[in-house]
């Protein structure tokens, strides 16, 4: 596929996968992947396994992401992780604002911003994830939604900062249902949001940013999506925990 952007396709484990489950996984991932050279291939494991998985796939072309980290340094924050402590495993990525930390941690679109300048400075480059639920979706609301996420989730970032941002778009309501947006209402929220980049930054920056597509991705439907012109990779939930599935994904994505 010849696409203006390197296509980006990320594997979010969300909370599954004990140290040996990802073992045997990247296990099969590093056979499965070993020519792919056309896409960026990054696997997010949780916490617990990225010491692990850091180290078996050293001598791959799979690299290595987290899933939330904060946007302090240092100090008394329980429970949290600093972005020097991603660093340690040889961590280049890290999913900032999941639909699902904003739905079930209460984060803000302010609370986003921080952390993805946080990301920069430890030279991580940050997937920030927005999308509309079906209520805006329907409710005729998804301009404004994505509008106010993007515009918020992006703030202060810099433009050399920006064009090393992944920004992930993610209806809600195609997450984990099986539902996916069809190739047009991808298209056009994928436009939209490169639109917006275009006003808060400019043409070149909007132009080298890669925005993903997630929510029910699939090896049925990768090729579909990663063909729209303004699709440039996906993040995958479900369909990464498999090896055969992730790497059928990336291979119909070429
Ligand atoms: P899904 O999740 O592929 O299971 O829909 C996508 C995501 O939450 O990033």
């Amino acid at each position: 596929m010849n696409k203006e952007r390197k296509l980006i396709v990320a594997g979010n484990w969300k909370m599954n996968k004990t140290v040996a489950e990802a073992m045997d996984l990247v296990r099969s991932l590093k056979i499965e992947l070993a020519n792919v050279k056309e896409v960026d291939m990054v696997v997010c494991p949780p916490f617990t396994a990225l010491s692990e998985v850091s180290k078996a796939i050293l001598d791959s072309n799979l690299r290595l992401g987290a899933q939330n980290m904060s946007e302090h340094n240092v100090g008394a924050y329980t429970g949290e992780i600093a972005a020097v402590m991603l660093k340690e495993f040889s961590v280049r990525y890290v999913i900032l604002g999941h639909s699902e930390r904003r739905q079930f941690y209460s984060e803000t679109d302010a609370g986003i911003a921080k952390k993805a300048l946080a990301a920069h400075v430890a030279a991580l480059k940050p997937i920030v994830c927005v999308g509309e639920s079906l209520a805006e979706r329907e409710g005729g609301r998804m301009e404004q939604v994505l509008e106010t996420q993007v515009r918020g989730s992006l703030a202060g970032l810099k433009k050399e900062q920006m064009e090393e941002t992944i920004v992930a778009y993610e209806p809600v309501w195609a997450i984990g249902t099986g539902k996916t947006a069809s190739a047009q209402q991808a298209e056009e929220a994928h436009a939209f949001i490169r639109g917006l980049l275009v006003k808060m930054f400019d043409e070149t920056v909007a132009r080298r940013v890669r925005i993903q597509y997630g929510g029910s991705v699939k090896p049925s439907n990768a090729r579909e999506l990663m063909s729209l012109p303004n699709v440039d990779g996906a993040l995958v939930g479900g369909a990464s925990l498999e090896g055969r599935s992730f790497a059928d994904i990336i291979k119909n994505s070429i």
